[in-house]
């Protein structure tokens, strides 16, 4: 799925980044040039790093249990 399509960046290649360590929507804009053109991305691209940060959340929730249980 194409989330900037100006830069023809995809969902996946802004997980790829954000996991290497491009945290917010600037940084995947800075790495991709995503946003820079119209900007209808936008919120796409924050989406996607909302829904990375929720799973990365739920993982730490999990890795908590695993230690107290
Ligand atoms: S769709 Fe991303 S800048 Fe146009």
């Amino acid at each position: 799925m194409f989330v900037c399509i100006c830069k023809g960046i995809r969902k996946s290649d802004i997980e790829t980044l954000a996991r290497k360590g491009g945290q917010g929507s600037e940084d995947i804009k800075k790495l991709t040039g995503a946003g820079t053109e119209c900007g209808t991305c936008e919120l796409r691209i924050q989406r996607v790093l909302k829904e990375i940060q929720s799973n990365s959340t739920s993982t730490n929730i999990s890795d908590k249990e695993d230690v107290a249980g």
